[in-house]
Formats: C-alpha cells, sequence, structure tokens
C-alpha cells in the first residue's frame, strides 16, 4: 500500500486525502523535535569548495540553529565543528569567512586547532595543574563531512548513511542540475541573507509551486522586470504552437515530479527534447538568459539521465536546500523558531562561460529572489501571512490542503527513478510532508532507514 498510518506524525500528514494538519507550522514543542531528529540527523549543506579552497579558509554555516565552521585543516581535510567553546560556550569564530592559523575563544582564550583539538589553555600550568586532558575539550565535530561534486555537506549523526547514499538518485540529481551547468562553477563571493517571518516548511513547500506565479507575481510581471525573459518566452510559445507542441514557457508547460527516498524530490517543468530543439532556435537571443545548453554536454548527459536531462523543476534537496537550477543559485532555508525563518542565496558563476554570462547570472542572482529581489518580497509577504495564521486557536482546527492532482497522475519509473508528467500538481509537496513525517517519527537512523517511505512503483497514482 503507498499511503499507511505509521506514526503519531504520520496523522498529521494525511497523504490520502491531502490535508497537512497547521500545528506542524506553529508548535514550538514539534519545531524542537524537528530541529533534534531533523536537522541534527540529515546532511545539511554547509558550502561550495571553492568558498574555502586553501587551508586554514573557514565558512561560518548552521546545523538547526547551531553555528557551525566548515573549514579545511593544515592536510587540506573538510572539517565542519560546532562553533562553541568547551570552556563556556563562546562562539570560537565571528567572522563569516577567511581565514584562520586556530580559533581563538575571546572570552578566556582556549585555543583550537583547525581540525577543532584544543591547543591551547591559558594558565594550564598554574591554575589546571596540568590535570585538563586537552584531547576530551577538542570542539564538537561533525559526524561525517563530505562533499559531492564540490558541495560540502555534514552530518552531526555518525549513524547517517553515506553522503552519495542520502543524497540516492533524485539528490544527486538535484546537485547535479547545478553542478554539471558550469565547466568550472565557483560561488561568487558574499551570501545574500534576509529574515522571513514564516515557518521553514513554508518556504520550502513554495519552492515546487508553480501554481502561484501567476498570481502571487502578476506586479512584479507587469513592472516589466524580467521583459527579455518574458519576451523569449512568448517566442518560445509560438513556436511551440506553430509546431503543435504541447506547452512551451509558462503556466501550460508539462510538469514533472521525481521523487527520493528521504524526502528529496523535485518538482516544476518539464523541458522536453522538442521545447528544447526550440531554444536551440533561440540560441542567439536565449543565449544568457536561460542558459539550459548545458542539457546538450555529454557528461551532463549522462549524470542526469532519461529522466533528469528533461527535468527542469526544482530540486529540495531534504530538508532544507533549494537548487534554484534556472538560475544556478542555491537557497538554505534556515530555522530560526517555528515562525522566522533566515533565507540565505548564494549564486554560482561558471568561468568558463562567457562575461556577460557570468554578469547576466549575477545581475538575475540579485533582482529575481534574495533581499532584493521582486519575486521573493511577493513571496514572503504570503508566507509571513500564512504563519501568522497558522498560530490561531480557531483556524489550527481546519487542516491544509494539498490534494492537487492527488490520485491522477500515474508513476513510471526509469533508471531507478520513480517520477510522474502531467499538469501542476501538489505531490512534491506532499512528498515532502510525508517524509517530514517518517523523520519526526523516526527516534534514530536506524528507524529512519527502516520506516522511510520509498518512491512509488511504477503504476502508482499519488
Ligand atoms: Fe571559551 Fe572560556 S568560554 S575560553
Ligand atoms: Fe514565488
Amino acid at each position: 500500500m503507498l499511503y499507511e498510518t505509521r506514526g503519531p506524525f504520520r496523522s498529521l500528514v494525511d497523504a490520502k486525502a491531502g490535508a497537512v494538519d497547521r500545528s506542524i507550522y506553529a508548535d514550538d514543542d514539534i519545531y524542537q523535535l524537528e530541529l533534534e531528529r531533523i536537522f541534527a540527523r540529515a546532511w545539511n549543506f554547509m558550502c561550495h569548495e571553492s568558498q574555502i579552497p586553501k587551508a586554514g579558509d573557514f565558512f561560518l554555516s548552521f546545523i538547526g540553529e547551531e553555528s557551525v565552521i566548515a573549514t579545511r585543516d593544515k592536510k587540506g581535510e573538510l572539517q565542519v565543528l560546532l562553533n562553541s567553546c568547551r570552556h563556556r560556550g563562546n562562539a570560537v569564530c565571528r567572522a563569516e569567512s577567511g581565514n584562520a592559523r586556530s580559533f581563538l575563544c575571546t572570552y578566556h582564550g582556549w585555543t583550537y586547532g583547525l581540525d577543532g583539538s584544543l591547543i591551547g589553555v591559558p594558565g594550564y600550568k598554574d591554575f589546571y595543574h596540568e590535570q585538563l586532558d586537552k584531547s576530551q575539550w577538542g570542539l564538537v565535530k561533525a559526524g561525517k563531512v563530505a562533499s559531492y561534486k564540490g558541495f560540502v555537506f555534514a552530518t552531526m549523526d555518525p549513524e547517517a548513511p553515506d553522503l552519495e547514499e542520502y543524497l540516492g538518485e533524485v539528490g544527486r540529481m538535484g546537485i547535479d542540475l547545478i553542478a554539471e551547468r558550469g565547466k568550472d562553477l565557483v560561488a561568487v563571493e558574499g551570501v545574500q541573507k534576509s529574515i522571513i517571518g514564516c515557518n521553514w516548511k513554508l518556504a520550502v513547500d513554495n519552492l515546487f509551486d508553480f501554481y502561484h506565479p501567476q498570481i502571487s507575481h502578476a506586479s512584479a510581471t507587469m513592472s516589466g522586470f524580467r521583459k527579455q525573459v518574458d519576451k523569449l518566452n512568448a517566442e518560445e510559445r509560438e513556436l511551440a504552437a506553430k509546431a503543435g507542441i504541447a506547452g512551451g514557457s509558462g503556466v501550460g508547460r508539462p510538469h514533472r515530479v521525481v521523487f527520493g527516498a528521504y524526502g528529496h524530490c523535485v518538482g516544476g517543468p518539464r523541458l522536453t527534447p522538442e521545447i528544447r530543439a526550440i531554444r536551440t532556435q533561440l540560441a542567439d537571443k536565449i543565449d544568457s538568459l536561460i542558459d539550459d545548453d548545458f542539457r546538450d554536454w555529454p557528461q551532463a548527459q549522462e549524470a542526469l539521465g532519461e529522466v533528469g536531462i528533461d527535468t527542469s523543476g526544482h530540486p529540495n534537496i531534504f530538508p532544507n536546500l533549494w537548487v534554484a537550477s534556472q538560475g544556478s543559485q542555491l537557497s538554505l532555508r534556515l530555522p530560526k523558531g517555528p515562525g522566522r525563518t533566515e533565507i540565505w542565496w548564494f549564486t554560482f558563476i561558471d568561468k568558463a562561460a562567457t562575461e556577460k554570462r557570468q554578469k547576466d547570472r549575477v545581475e538575475r542572482g540579485n533582482h529575481v529572489f534574495g533581499a532584493a529581489g521582486l519575486l521573493e518580497q511577493d513571496d514572503g509577504e504570503n508566507w509571513d501571512q500564512s504563519t501568522r495564521a497558522m498560530r490561531g486557536v480557531i483556524a489550527r482546527r481546519y487542516p491544509l490542503n494539498f490534494a492537487m492532482g492527488s490520485g491522477h497522475d500515474e508513476v513510471k519509473v526509469a533508471s531507478n527513478t520513480a517520477y510522474v508528467d502531467g499538469p501542476i500538481n501538489e505531490h512534491a509537496q506532499l512528498w515532502t510532508y510525508r517524509s517530514w513525517a517518517d523523520w519526526m517519527d523516526a527516534d534514530s537512523w536506524a528507524a529512519l532507514k527502516q520506516n522511510h517511505t520509498v518512491p512509488p512503483e511504477a503504476g502508482a497514482r499519488p
């Protein structure tokens, strides 16, 4: 049976009816358990290797609400360390990024090496009588640290499966959709950060949502802030209509949702070979606006496989990493309480691409999403209002509806990957919440490995 009841959190996500209980966005106990059972257990995205290329380079990131230092030790090995001194808990690193030889705590001066080991204690001889076992008081280290194609992740839980196994076909596809987009991909310096008054899951759920743009972003579109893209989309639609091809850019385009284990998912438009051929006809105009030509590169085709190569929707690497593949950006939705989320935007450029294309990517990175992005201002306002309402004692009696498309689209499986093609739907959102319930119901990695929802079989109707 595709849907079954397994535990208390499963009862808050009624996958059959497509209904989700509002308490999951507002309840403080649920939020605290998310920090424990999801963030302290999952592989969390830290940074890109190009942000810490040399020994001593560091970048401050988060696991749940906790500050961690992603760094390279003297041997060049990646390390992820909890940014909290073992003496009184003070942060040992305050700068967001930089290069260091060691981390000196500014409270009493305990000093830690790049691998987290405690290497200096003021008064070690006179005050501690040389009886402090320094080997036991290093910074807390991540259970596992690994990089997939230059994208660095860490988990605090040593029982977690290795990164590639955790990502599986769909998580890897998600990252491939950005990693294969450049021959020499690097992160642009600086990360855009802003706070939105919303629950982190609403920000994740929205990334799969292609139902809202025509309403939420109507004014942004009318302002003409992406005039060229709109013009190009119109030309694409016209050529598609002439050739009798369904869709073309925009709302009418066929959709694809790809289901992965542990909650990884991709949802959004499908880029069919026919539409790609039309884009090739428009290649001169399209060059730096919509750079999808990487799909013609043999290496990308091999990495993405037959399902991924046609997929141009948005991947979410569970729990909170959005691969905003259209813009060559990554966004983290960092929890800061049940009603607050810090949104981070990393922008990537391909050093091997033309200067114009690199410039256009950065410009797009500044004006579409992020604090100054017109679209994110529209989105944030909606998420804020939704989150406020979730706290209502009356509103909470009534679940939210995620039933769009339920039972209507048939699962296909190719290259070990389950997906559905169809019109706009909410399968990806519901998949994310079902998986969320699996994580919340499991009290260990062993339990989660045994009791997680596996991708549906061919012929199923999610
Ligand atoms: Fe860090 Fe005391 S808190 S040395
Ligand atoms: Fe939006």
